[in-house]
């Protein structure tokens, strides 16, 4: 495609995305890979599992790309919400574009946003071992967050971050339709599968997520400090094997 055609497309995606934001139907037929993201009402993001899901306003999304380049691209040096401020860098993911698996995390810390690659740090250590030991490596799974842009002292990402963030997480997942999702800890799946159950108990249990295989399991950071907790996520990560064939 040239950058004229293409930049007519991106053009004509966006004016699509502005008449549907408003309520007004669409008629033309939309592409595959240009779907509204609609964001529910009611959201819950606390900074504990049980905490009451804070309102939220719900815009219709649309997150136009075909490829990851064209996501990215849609990105931008993004201003959408205050973590722009802080950041060093977007840490937008990494790895297979045409992975089988994604794991998903929640947002960067100190060590990715400098170096712009997701799960780099202490976290993304035993992630990476955690992925070794399901027989794949970083290079043939793909790995990004909720949110691309590293919270200030590494605190929780807040809900209007979420929302602002959200679409490029679904559109990056729209684009790599993965079989299999790995969402680490509460944020991650909590946001995927729009609800605000504990990740206690969200884990180990399969879910979908866009008619994907979905499983919870605990994030990196956590099993850093409860490592009695690793043989559970390691149960489900056997499972994410036994699905993909790979045990
Ligand atoms: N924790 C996350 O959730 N993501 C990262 O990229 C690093 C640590």
């Amino acid at each position: 495609m040239s950058d004229d055609v293409r930049d007519l497309a991106l053009e004509l995606r966006r004016h699509l995305a502005w008449q549907e934001s408003d309520g007004t139907r669409v008629l033309l037929k939309e592409p595959a890979a240009l779907r509204t993201v609609s964001v529910p009402p009611e959201r819950s993001r606390g900074s504990t599992a049980t905490a009451p899901a804070p309102k939220v306003e719900a815009p219709s999304v649309i997150v136009p790309g075909e490829t990851l380049d064209e996501v990215r691209r849609e990105l931008g040096e993004c201003t959408r919400c205050k973590l722009c401020n802080g950041r060093t860098q977007i840490v937008f993911g990494s790895g297979n574009p045409r992975a089988e698996l994604v794991f998903v995390g929640e947002g960067p810390g100190e060590e990715e946003d400098k170096q712009g690659i997701p799960f780099v740090g202490a976290a993304g250590q035993l992630l990476t071992k955690m992925i070794e030991a399901m027989k794949f490596s970083r290079d043939t799974v793909y790995i990004c967050n909720v949110v691309k842009c590293r919270p200030p002292g590494n605190r929780n990402p807040e809900p209007e971050e979420i929302q602002s963030c959200e679409p490029f997480l679904r559109a990056q997942l729209r684009v790599i339709k993965p079989r299999v999702i790995v969402a680490l800890g509460k944020f991650a799946s909590q946001t995927l599968l729009r609800e605000d159950t504990a990740i206690t108990r969200l884990r180990g249990q399969w879910r979908k997520y866009e008619g994907i295989d979905l499983m919870p399991t605990f994030h990196p950071a956590y099993l850093l400090r409860s490592p009695d907790e690793k043989k559970k996520a390691w149960m489900d990560l056997q499972e994410v094997m036994k699905r993909l064939g790979t045990k």
